[in-house]
């Protein structure tokens, strides 16, 4: 099948007014044991990433990285600044600021582009290392830049046609392939964040890396963990976001300005692409722009695939009072989620409390 007929445009898509089924295939059948999932998703996938995002730039040489230094903080943390290379056909360089505390043995660690919005607050760090846990922030914006100029990693690869949150999530990526090299890092013990911007790459990034073994977006909203087709409370559609950031997604995707019927998935998908490895939204309830509402949808549509995958605790939701922001509250939440699903201890508060009315009507299938 050549790509058009394998991705036809949209206008000669059908129209799904409900949130698509994760469990059809192509042929129009439905998938009835979990061992099926894996060549579906590999179909999700690609029509996720044709459509929406773009596929991801092409897997470089190599990463290393120089340590810019190295110092004993306070609170018993290592700080190591490291300047990352990435052996992309031009180099591509970003800040890696590497956050553990002293300690022998392999630390699980959770990795955040969002440096470009500043280091983390020294309470995050505290709560995070004092946990056991190593933070990897790096500046995503070092990668491809948050604008529509192509220059990083569109200068490396002049070919290449997604859009940022592809270009960022490689960056997650190519971070991780530098952390697998280190003594001090748990190769299965490796989760994702980032806010807003960086919480729709932190999802993207793990739904296209199986080394993750945690995904947690925060505040995500539209191209993250929110859902298109249910918009609730004015918050972000499709044609907003394409008008203030249209160089976030692949170019495909304006077809579906005003035709939101007819795009073939929604963020369930999205999210479950990750399944059965973990998944954590966190979620303001103020933050409407984000569609917290429409997260709990695509949370309840994705966690019928983790019960199919028979790993239904391993997508979580959390709600918080307030607004848009990255908090420790969240920080948190995502650091009781890892220590439930990353190192085995009992969870320490319920992560499927929803904080809105389920909605009738947005789609009948269930788990097969
Ligand atoms: C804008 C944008 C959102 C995005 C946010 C952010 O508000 O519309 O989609 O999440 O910026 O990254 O802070």
């Amino acid at each position: 099948m050549n790509t058009t007929d394998r991705f036809p445009p949209a206008d000669q898509l059908p129209s799904l007014p409900e949130l698509p089924d994760p469990f059809l295939r192509p042929d129009g059948k439905r998938i009835t044991a979990p061992s099926h999932w894996k060549a579906l998703r590999e179909e999700w996938l690609a029509r996720v990433l044709h459509y929406e995002y773009g596929h991801l730039p092409p897997a470089p040489r190599g990463v290393r990285a120089e340590t810019a230094s190295e110092e004993r903080a306070q609170g018993g943390i290592v700080r190591t600044e490291y300047r990352l290379h990435i052996e992309a056909p031009i180099a591509l360089q970003t800040r890696l600021l590497v956050l553990r505390p002293a300690r022998a043995g392999k630390l699980p660690v959770i990795v955040d582009g969002d440096l470009c919005w500043g280091e983390p607050r020294a309470e995050i760090v505290q709560e995070a290392t004092k946990r056991g846990y190593a933070l990897a922030f790096f500046d995503r914006t070092q990668i491809a830049p948050d604008s529509a100029e192509r220059t990083g990693v569109y200068e490396a690869y002049p070919d290449y046609d997604g859009g940022r949150l592809s270009a960022w999530a490689w960056g997650y990526h190519r971070v991780i392939d530098f952390l697998l090299t280190q003594p001090y890092v748990h190769s299965r013990r490796l989760a994702v964040t980032g806010h807003s911007r960086g919480g729709k790459t932190a999802l993207l990034a793990g739904a296209t890396d199986t080394r993750i073994a945690l995904t947690a977006p925060n505040n995500s909203g539209c191209g993250g963990a929110g859902c298109y087709r249910y918009q609730a409370h004015g918050s972000e559609t499709i044609a907003d976001i394409l008008r203030n950031f249209p160089y976030w997604f692949h170019a495909r995707f304006a077809q579906f300005i005003g035709k939101v019927d007819r795009l073939p998935f929604d963020q369930h998908i999205v999210k479950a692409l990750v399944a059965p490895r973990a998944l954590l939204s966190t979620e303001a309830l103020a933050d409407l722009w984000a569609n917290p509402d429409g997260t709990q949808v695509t949370h309840l549509a994705a966690r019928e695939v983790y019960r199919f995958l028979k790993a239904e605790q391993r997508i979580g939701i959390w709600f918080r009072e307030g607004e848009h922001a990255h908090t420790l509250t969240d920080w948190q939440a995502l650091l009781d989620f890892a220590d439930w699903h990353l190192l085995g201890k009992p969870p320490a508060r319920a992560f499927d409390r929803l904080a809105f009315p389920v909605r009738a009507g947005l789609y009948s299938w269930r788990a097969p």
